[in-house]
């Protein structure tokens, strides 16, 4: 069968037939690529690569340029994937025509197929005008690691019922206002089920239980590439941290210990090349 690329009209059907839609998240090219092969869904580029690419405290400190640069590469990785570039903090936030103009830098300039925005209905008409001007916005509600100074830490959101019915009625205004998808981080799995079940767009999980349309993983939590901490919610399937030390380790032993180069590593002059050359060096010895 050949392979199409994925698209918000596919990943809706997915949602129609009961079939859970696989996101993850990826920064570079290789990744990309291996993402794609194995044939995900959607790659997030996430504003996650500040702390797990770039080294920063939190997401706060992402520019757009550091995205876009991010999204590039993997746009040159992935040719089926649905792309989505994450706006980084500030970048929609102030002021709605800016956030146009900055959303329309993501597909313009970088290639993705959409971009996404953490916020509630606080943020419904500024989706609403990314939407209009044809760009399409996955939203981002529950813990909004962007906020994460305002909600006193990275903790689950929607646990009493006050605040479980604020969060549908975000989920909705977003749905109101255009929004394609929505990512759903650490809320009680009863209300990300309610939600999913309410909502027409597909529900995206991360930390928010079995029952969301899909699931989104960052990929160095998956593969055990950050090692500041691990959230709860996260599944770890390899530990490329102790491998890559292992390799690194063996290749310093190896310089060291000058087993490496070996032959098969090294270039060698042919035999009259090699001849030729010593001739000539021996009759100009001693002449500079
Ligand atoms: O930036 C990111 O990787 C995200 C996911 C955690 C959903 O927003």
């Amino acid at each position: 069968m050949t392979r199409k690329k994925v698209t918000i009209i596919s990943l809706h059907e997915k949602k129609r037939r009961g079939e859970p839609i696989t996101m993850i998240t990826a920064y570079d090219y290789p990744s990309a690529q291996i993402v794609d092969r194995v044939g995900i869904d959607c790659i997030l580029v996430g504003d996650s690569l500040g702390m797990v690419v770039l080294g920063y405290e939190s997401t706060v400190p992402v520019t757009m340029e550091e995205m876009l640069h991010h999204c590039r590469a993997v746009r040159r990785g992935a040719q089926y994937a649905f792309l989505i570039g994450d706006m980084p903090f500030l970048s929609y936030q102030a002021d709605r025509a800016e956030a146009v103009r900055h959303a329309g830098r993501f597909l313009k300039e970088a290639g993705m197929d959409a971009v996404k925005l953490e916020g509630g209905r606080e943020i419904a008409e500024t989706v609403r005008a990314i939407s209009d001007a044809g760009i399409p916005v996955i939203g981002h509600i529950g813990l909004t690691p962007q906020s994460v100074s305002k909600l006193g830490g990275y903790r689950v959101q929607g646990r009493t019922a006050e605040d479980a019915r604020r969060l549908m009625e975000d989920a909705e205004a977003l749905q109101a206002a255009g929004a394609v998808m929505l990512v759903l981080e650490m809320v009680p799995d009863q209300v990300a089920e309610q939600i999913s079940r309410r909502l027409r767009i597909p529900t995206i999980g991360i930390g928010a239980g079995p029952h969301c349309d899909g699931q989104v993983l960052v990929l160095h939590d998956l593969l055990g590439m950050f090692d500041r901490f691990t959230p709860r919610f996260a599944k770890r399937y390899a530990n490329l941290f102790a491998e890559m030390e292992r390799a690194i380790a063996a290749y310093r032993d190896d310089v060291l210990q000058r087993r490496f180069p070996a032959t098969e590593h090294t270039f060698t002059m042919d035999e009259a090349a090699w001849r030729e050359w010593m001739q000539q060096m021996s009759s100009t010895e001693g002449s500079s």
